[in-house]
């Protein structure tokens, strides 16, 4: 399943939740001002309105002509309309107050001698109404607050609180991109240091810093993990190593006693013959078994030495070449230096890089009728060396394979009689590793398999 970024969903709950936290404060906010705003804004106009119904009853008591005169006065002192209804009609409608904002229902709910007052919206403005009866001579008093000023300090105050949740949202954002980057931090550096450790850098650890208390135990286990593998490891490595030491003197006290016994043969029997015979082959692979498990385990453990000298590099494959033929017993394969390799030298150790070539030739001695030729080439800064054969060549699936310790491919299945062990390429590629070189293996042009090193190019003396 697709996962997504842990630093992403840190990042989006932080500015999420900031988002959400700060909408449902600027609400609240607004609501409860709002409310306490009106109220009070309520409360003033209810004072103000009775007085001016006081004042309108006092005058159509006293001087009704001066109504007027009276209502002109307050709609110029205060913010609002008075309005007088009597015996069912307006009586005045100073300044063109709309008498249409008082609806009939209101009209007929103070006719009855009511108090009433009422917020409502009207033209998209917010408008407070307050009805006040005189019985006595069936008047209605009615006055029209317009709450312009109030609506225009709400007005401010969303667009405040709106402003203050969006730049809370965004600090929660921020908020979150530290978080998440200093949440992640830890686990980048664990899987960059398990990466190099894969990679063969067993020496690389997490930095103890001063950093939180969980990472910091992270970091401790982690390192005390790999501290206590490369313990295994080593440990490992040693006693291969010890094993196949400690079987060294008794397969020398065998490989003399059997070359005694072939020295007195022709006093054996001829299934004393055979036997023996059976015996010398046996222990020869065993021989070779034991040798390179000795320099595999050294190698695992780090203590193999390689005593690394710059040579010409047609020189050192001619020669590696031709001793490794002697030494196998087989026929010499040519060697095909080009012009632009004749001068060029490697870093190698010489006993080593003689027995990658023994191993290549073995191999295809045994498993393809012998190497057809030696190529030593130039590539950019590498050196070259191709060993050829035209055998069955190495099956695609198998061309990584056949480098792991103990495999062994179906050349060797089909051919009963080469016997081995399956450590040969991989003690190759572990030597042309510690020339910092590469071995693959590929096609040759002959149509068998073509093993291909490259060598980095060393400047040295060339004789
Ligand atoms: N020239 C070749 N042509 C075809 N197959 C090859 C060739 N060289 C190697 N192989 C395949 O690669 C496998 C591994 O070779 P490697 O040299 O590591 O082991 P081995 O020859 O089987 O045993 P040993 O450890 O004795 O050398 C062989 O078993 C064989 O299947
Ligand atoms: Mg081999």
């Amino acid at each position: 399943m697709h996962r997504r970024s842990l630093r992403l969903r840190l990042l989006i709950t932080f500015g999420v939740g900031a988002l959400l936290l700060s909408s449902l404060f600027a609400s609240l906010t607004y609501f409860s001002v709002q409310r306490l705003l009106v109220d009070n804004q309520q409360q003033t106009d209810l004072r103000e309105s009775f007085a001016n119904a006081a004042l309108v009853r006092s005058t159509l008591y006293s001087s009704p002509p001066a109504l007027g005169a009276l209502l002109n006065s307050i709609e110029a002192a205060t913010n609002s309309s008075v309005l007088v209804h009597t015996h069912h009609q307006w009586l005045s409608t100073s300044h063109g107050a709309a008498t249409s904002d008082v609806s009939a229902e209101i009209v007929h709910a103070v006719d009855n001698g009511k108090v009433l007052h009422q917020t409502i919206s009207r033209r998209g403005k917010l408008i407070f109404i307050v009805g006040v009866p005189i019985p006595a001579v069936e008047t209605q008093v009615f006055e029209v607050f317009r709450l312009e000023r109030l609506e225009h300090s709400l007005k401010i105050l969303g667009l405040v609180l709106g402003l203050g949740a969006l730049v809370t949202s965004v600090i929660g954002l921020g908020g979150g991109l530290w978080v998440s980057r200093r949440a992640v931090r830890p686990l980048l550096n664990v899987s960059s240091a398990a990466a190099a450790i894969a990679d063969g850098e067993l020496t690389t650890r997490l930095l103890v810093g001063q950093a939180d208390q969980e990472v910091q135990q992270l970091t401790e286990s982690f390192n005390t993990m790999v501290s206590r593998l490369v313990a295994r490891m080593e440990r490992d490595a040693r006693f291969a190593s010890d094993v196949s030491h400690e079987l060294r003197s008794p397969l020398t006290t065998l490989t003399t006693t059997v070359s005694v016994l072939q020295q007195h043969r022709d006093e054996l029997s001829p299934v004393g013959r055979e036997s023996l015979d059976l015996l010398a082959a046996d222990l020869s692979i065993f021989q070779s078994l034991v040798d390179d498990l000795l320099e595999i385990a050294r190698s695992d453990a780090g203590s193999l030495e390689h005593v690394i000298e710059i040579v010409p590099v047609a020189e050192l494959v001619r020669q590696s070449a031709r001793s490794a033929a002697q030494r196998l017993g087989i026929p010499e394969v040519p060697v095909e230096i080009s012009d632009a390799a004749r001068e060029l030298s490697v870093g190698v150790d010489r006993r080593r890089f003689e027995r990658v070539m023994a191993n290549l030739l073995g191999n295809a001695a045994h498993y393809a009728g012998g190497a057809i030729v030696v190529r030593v080439d130039a590539a950019d800064s590498h050196v070259t060396v191709d060993v050829d054969d035209a055998g069955p060549g190495v099956p695609i699936d198998e061309r990584e394979s056949i480098f792991q310790r103990f495999f062994r491919g179906r050349a060797a299945h089909d051919r009963s009689l080469a016997r081995g062990t399956g450590l040969g390429l991989a003690l190759v590629r572990d030597h042309v590793a510690a020339f910092g070189g590469t071995i693959v293996v590929h096609e040759s042009p002959e149509g068998g398999a073509r093993f291909h090193i490259e060598l980095p190019r060393r400047e040295g003396a060339v004789e």
